[in-house]
């Protein structure tokens, strides 16, 4: 058994459409824990700096608008094996690629307003964890 946490993000277009609820119960369903969360607004500095690792990449300028768009949760998960975990509930990028059972499936409006984000290796969970939280503000 491996507890790992990882780090969640429910996108704009989730808070926009009141769905903060309806994921978060998908999220628990899976035996996940929301051991920390909270709802902010990213300014244009921090969104780039988030997501520094993509500023090469073509769609890199609408995504960092479209997660300014609008107030976000952020979240730590926690749970057996929770990076896979969560990346296997979110489902492909592109939700017309994802599976039946996924958020992304269920909810995401497109390949970028794409409702959640999951982080990808737990080297990644640990720094996004501590982009949003201090340990202070995680509970089990
Ligand atoms: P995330 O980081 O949000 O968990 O998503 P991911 O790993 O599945 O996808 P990634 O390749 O890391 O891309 C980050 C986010 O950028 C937006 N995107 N837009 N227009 C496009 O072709 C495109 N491709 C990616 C999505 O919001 C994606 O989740
Ligand atoms: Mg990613």
């Amino acid at each position: 058994m491996t507890t790992q946490r990882t780090l969640s993000i429910l996108k704009p277009d989730v808070t926009r459409r009141n769905l903060t609820g309806k994921i978060n119960s998908l999220i628990e369903d899976t035996g996940l824990k929301i051991v920390a969360q909270k709802r902010l607004k990213l300014s244009l500095s921090q969104a780039q700096a988030f997501y520094s690792v993509h500023k090469k990449r073509s769609f890199f300028n609408d995504l960092i608008n479209f997660m300014i768009s609008g107030p976000i949760i952020v979240q730590v998960l926690e749970g057996e094996n929770a990076v896979a975990t969560y990346r296997d509930k979110m489902g492909a990028t592109d939700p017309k690629k994802a599976a039946p059972y996924t958020i992304r499936a269920q909810f995401a409006e497109s390949i970028e307003a794409n409702s959640v984000h999951g982080s990808d290796s737990l080297k990644n969970a640990s720094v996004e964890i501590r982009f949003f939280f201090s340990e202070i503000e995680i509970n089990a």
